[in-house]
């Protein structure tokens, strides 16, 4: 045959070879094409049926969740690889795929429980409408919340204050109650901005709605509160001057360009609240915030600022309705903190802050301060407890709020929301106790006083409960 090419070739020998080449390359790729299309059925891995996993009864799909979890293992082995069923379709002895899918499927199943323990079961959840006697007040980390008329509670990125006159707990937080969807092919998981919640409660655990306290708006498309845009981690802090109960948030558009806070005001804690208007405080980028009132009445805003790679601290003005352009001081250079939380013991300042990957979790940090405006020093993770890889992982959650207790010195709640960013709006709460234990000595070089500085721990535990005879007013 390949006498015969050179033959008939008229051009010359070089040109025939070449044709042999490429005629040869071109049937390569033709039976590459064909076997993608058309796989025999041998070479489609088992797996991928059990990677369906729709017959699991598993709430939600965990799928969604499956590129949050590529990274965490359990016992040193990595739960998902991205790669496992190009492997198993390497090995070419039954043999080995018999044993690979054995181990994938072992895996899978690992995931599936986590996830089963991650997200549990709709059915399992805490609900104050139906809760007997013995559930009232048990907090199971990670379950569906349901509030006192049986709806699940959507307050994500949220905070709470309390008012001493009426004994009253109301939490703020996003509705992200619709349904999740992308921007564009990279842009993040995405609700409509359906506004502000806020609940309230006497006991912290059942929860009353009280409807949406910064409503979003459906069709002015220049407002910061457009369906369209962003409206995230929304906390509020009351005036003991102007009586008005004051809350800022982030604003964003939809790509996070923006970057902005925003501030709205209400004479009532239920709201309606009025809309004031955002801005770039100190003509810098903002994303995620908090604010903070000191005892003296000194309000600070804290917000993650030049693309998230700083924190930047600075004060309100008297009436919190704006920041004091002056004074900012820009802290964790470099270090890419967010979500800060922060809270007051003993006349030291704390701040919780996360790292930055979206709304994935990652590793908690604790920093301390005897001045909301710094230097500020880095303590360590404050996790302790639980299983180790979700440890490191904030027991897959991101801070939003760290709540001092009416009554109660050492102990605070941690309040974590664990996104599900393929449903948003089935992320789920992680609260757990956060104790200050005692001096610590070592570890930290600071200017701090020792033994002023206390050891922060947010404790891992599958189910919990406030102290006993804690509820309110009683131990105020
Ligand atoms: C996180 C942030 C959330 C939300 C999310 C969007 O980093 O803490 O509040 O903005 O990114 O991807």
């Amino acid at each position: 045959m390949m006498h015969r090419l050179f033959k008939t070739c008229h051009v010359g020998t070089k040109c025939c070879l070449l044709t042999l080449i490429w005629s040869f390359a071109t049937w390569i790729v033709i039976f590459q094409v064909y076997h993608v299309l058309f796989p025999s059925k041998s070479e489609i891995p088992e797996l991928r049926k059990s990677q369906l996993m729709d017959s699991v009864n598993v709430s939600p799909d965990i799928s969604a969740f499956q590129s949050a979890l590529k990274h965490v293992s359990i016992r040193g082995e990595p739960l998902m690889k991205e790669s496992s069923s190009v492997q198993i379709r390497e090995n070419s002895s039954l043999k080995n795929n018999t044993r690979n899918r054995a181990v994938e499927e072992a895996k899978l199943l690992r995931l599936k429980k986590l996830a089963g323990l991650l997200f549990p079961s709709k059915a399992l959840s805490m609900d104050a409408s139906k809760a007997n006697h013995s559930e009232v007040g048990i907090y199971y980390p990670g379950r569906e919340w349901r509030d006192i008329a049986g709806h699940p509670i959507q307050a994500h990125g949220g905070g709470i204050i309390y008012v001493p006159k009426s004994e009253t707990f109301f939490w703020y937080g996003e509705n992200k109650g619709g349904r999740t969807y992308h921007l564009s092919k990279r842009g993040t998981a995405r609700v409509d901005v359906l506004g502000v919640n806020c609940y309230s409660s006497k006991d912290l655990w059942s929860w009353k709605f009280e409807g949406r306290a910064l409503k979003g708006e459906y069709r002015n498309k220049k407002s910061d509160l457009y369906v369209k845009n962003v409206v995230e981690r929304p906390k509020v802090i009351y005036n003991d001057r102007s009586k008005l109960y004051v809350m800022w948030m982030h604003i964003d558009n939809g790509t996070y360009s923006k970057a902005a806070i925003g501030v709205a005001v209400s004479t009532h804690p239920v709201g309606p609240f009025e809309y004031l208007g955002s801005k770039r405080p100190h003509g810098c980028d903002s994303r995620d915030m908090t604010v903070f009132k000191d005892d003296n009445g000194d309000a600070y805003i804290v917000y993650s600022s030049q693309i998230n790679n700083e924190l930047h601290v600075g004060k309100l003005t008297e009436d919190y309705l704006d920041v004091m352009e002056r004074g900012m001081e820009k802290i964790f250079i470099k270090q890419r903190r967010e979500a800060p939380a922060v809270f007051k013991h003993k006349s030291i300042y704390y701040m919780l802050t996360s790292g930055c990957t979206s709304w994935n979790p990652n590793g908690a940090l604790i920093h301390a301060s005897t001045s909301m405006l710094g230097p500020w020093v880095t303590i360590g993770d404050p996790c302790v407890g639980g299983d180790e890889e979700l440890r490191t992982l904030t027991f897959f959650s991101q801070g939003s709020f760290v709540l001092p207790l009416p009554g109660l010195q050492d102990t605070f709640i941690f309040m974590g929301d664990r996104w599900l960013p393929s449903d948003l709006r089935d992320s789920r709460y992680v609260w757990l106790p956060l104790t200050m234990n005692g001096p610590l000595y070592q570890g930290v070089s600071t200017d701090i006083h020792f033994p002023q500085l206390q050891r922060v721990s947010i404790r891992w535990a599958d189910e919990w409960k406030l102290p006993q005879g804690w509820n309110n007013s009683q131990n105020l």
